[in-house]
């Protein structure tokens, strides 16, 4: 029913309508029946079109439409009168289907993917709750669940106790912690602002994610105040480095006050060395901050956890359930070590109208204060009821199975003709090249290269347009255009899915069947004479696209 006809009724059934500016005030805003029938029949679209399909793997990943186009088919523009309801579902169905289903099996595209269905669920019922996690009285529940689940993962990091609060991102996470480093270093800070600190300098790894240089800037601290030390060819930061970047800071006369490893990085997944890491931090009086956005998850499980080694002499953790654990975007934590209530010290704003200290119960359950926020998603509650129904087991067992999933990758890839890895991967990121039968036979100089690097960008398009698979890539400290495949989804392929004996049967295969599907028998069969790979290195041969 549209609002214009659902006022009239509203307005000929009460005779004694109130009327205060032209506004009835006792009349029901909305028609709440047809509200439940519209939510009841976009449920079911949303089973349909979106749960039911997540493990199909002949529905496409993407149906790809350029800007132009698709603001035309969207019907974008908001208008003056409502729309009906049955042009609202229509609309719904459109946006699932133009969006980029990123449950589907052959989404490897982020450091996130797959569906988890209790952690769904969560977000259905904390959608339609609505809470906001800042004090005791309006997030009873919500509040309880944060610090059970931040307990359980100052738990698997090894210390004793600490503190934490869930925030949007791995990204906020790594800002508050630089924030929090800060003000250890220099309290009067957040009264005083900048203005009489000396130069403030932090050092972190040439592989970290460029957030900490958005923070750095966000901060007021500099993007040059951002040290970058070099890595080894694994990705990993070296500590010797580290120390002679912490010298020249203290010869420059700058005040270092911040080292952040990374365990996991976003391209490489490569794990610092935290142990020897934190020897430094010790040695110089600077805070150690782990961005394990992405790596933390493995400290579930008991197979891969030394991957972290080290973490707990860490003063703080960022550390993203919605990556590996498929918590559902957005759930990331920030764990600090501290237990003296530093964080809610740097945060703290003490609002009299929220945070009122004479409230009939214990207000240290008010633990908004802590954080940069005012309204805060319950984002710790789809960790909790995952946790909840995998148990601890079921996670291990998310974390060890996308691992082996990506080893497997790793082995098929060294198998096949045409793929060349860029390193044997540590965690789940499997980096490689394509290499197209025109480039086979070519001599390894600066031609190559030059060519190589525009395959990857007509691979990734023609797979978009498709809607067959979708993996990224990226150049990376002087390496040129690689694919990185994140193999995390438990939509990916089972042993039931992959007859490793008939490797060659493609089409079966999950994990790489994307390319196949994308480019069929003309290359991997090695037959073709017209690869599509003449159109990535030579963009004039434009009839060739033709053939495909
Ligand atoms: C190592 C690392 N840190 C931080 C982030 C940022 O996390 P978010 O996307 O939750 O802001 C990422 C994202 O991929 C990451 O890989």
């Amino acid at each position: 029913m549209e609002a214009s006809t659902c006022k009239q009724d509203v307005l000929q059934k009460k005779k004694n309508a109130v009327l205060v500016d032209g506004v009835i005030l006792n009349g029901p805003i909305t028609d709440s029946k047809a509200g439940e029938k519209f939510v009841e029949e976009a449920c079911k679209i949303i089973m349909e079109k979106i749960i039911q399909k997540a493990d199909d793997v002949t529905e496409k990943v993407c149906e790809w439409r350029a800007p132009e186009t698709l603001k035309k088919i969207l019907d974008l523009e908001m208008r003056d009168t409502g729309e009906s309801h049955q042009k609202l579902l229509q609309l719904c169905q459109d946006v699932i289907h133009y969006s980029v289903k990123t449950n589907h099996p052959r989404f490897f595209n982020q450091l996130y993917a797959g569906i988890d269905y209790y952690s769904l669920v969560a977000r259905f019922i904390t959608e339609a709750l609505n809470p906001s996690v800042y004090t005791y009285e309006v997030s009873p529940v919500f509040l309880l669940v944060e610090e059970a689940v931040i307990k359980k993962m100052i738990e698997f990091i090894g210390w004793e106790e600490g503190d934490g609060i869930f925030n949007p991102g791995g990204s906020v996470s790594n800002m508050y912690a630089m924030n929090l480093a800060r003000y250890k270093f220099c309290p009067e800070i957040k009264e005083k602002g900048l203005s009489g600190l000396p130069r403030l300098v932090l050092f972190t790894s040439e592989e970290c994610h460029y957030s900490m240089k958005k923070a750095a800037s966000f901060l007021g601290i500099g993007t040059e105040n951002v040290y970058f030390v070099k890595t080894d060819e694994r990705g990993k930061m070296i500590p010797e480095e580290l120390e002679k970047q912490v010298q020249r800071a203290r010869k420059e006369g700058s005040a270092p006050f911040l080292v952040c490893a990374t365990a996991g990085t976003t391209v490489l997944g490569a794990f610092d060395p935290l142990d020897k890491i934190a020897d430094i931090c010790e040695k110089h009086d600077l805070w150690l901050h782990v961005d394990a956005s992405w790596g933390g998850s493995a400290l579930i499980s008991r197979k891969h956890r030394r991957l972290l080694h080290g973490i707990q002499r860490a003063d703080s953790v960022a550390w993203n359930p919605h990556k590996m654990l498929l918590a559902g975007i957005q759930c990331c934590a920030l764990l600090v070590k501290d237990n003296s209530g530093l964080l809610k010290k740097c945060y703290s704003a003490k609002a009299a109208y929220l945070f009122q200290q004479d409230k009939f119960y214990d207000v240290s359950y008010d633990t908004g204060d802590k954080s940069i926020q005012c309204s805060r998603r319950p984002d710790a509650f789809k960790f909790w009821l995952m946790w909840k129904a995998l148990g601890t087991t079921g996670l291990e067992e998310r974390v060890n199975r996308a691992l082996a999933l990506a080893r497997y990758l790793v082995e098929e890839i060294k198998k096949r003709e045409g793929f060349q890895l860029l390193l044997e991967p540590e965690y789940a990121n499997v980096c490689f090249w394509y290499i197209p039968p025109s480039l086979r036979k070519m001599e390894d100089g600066p031609e190559f290269w030059q060519k190589l690097r525009r395959v990857a960008p007509v691979v990734k398009e023609r797979m978009m347009k498709k809607g067959s698979m979708m993996l990224g890539y990226q150049p990376n400290q002087g390496k040129v255009n690689f694919f990185r495949q994140v193999v995390i989804s438990p939509q990916d392929p089972t042993s039931r899915d992959i007859p490793t004996s008939h490797l060659q049967d493609d089409g079966k295969d999950r994990i790489l069947s994307g390319f196949f599907y994308c480019y069929p028998e003309s290359w991997y069969c090695g037959t073709s004479v017209t690869c599509w790979a003449e159109v990535a290195v030579s963009p004039v041969s434009v009839v060739a696209l033709v053939f495909f």
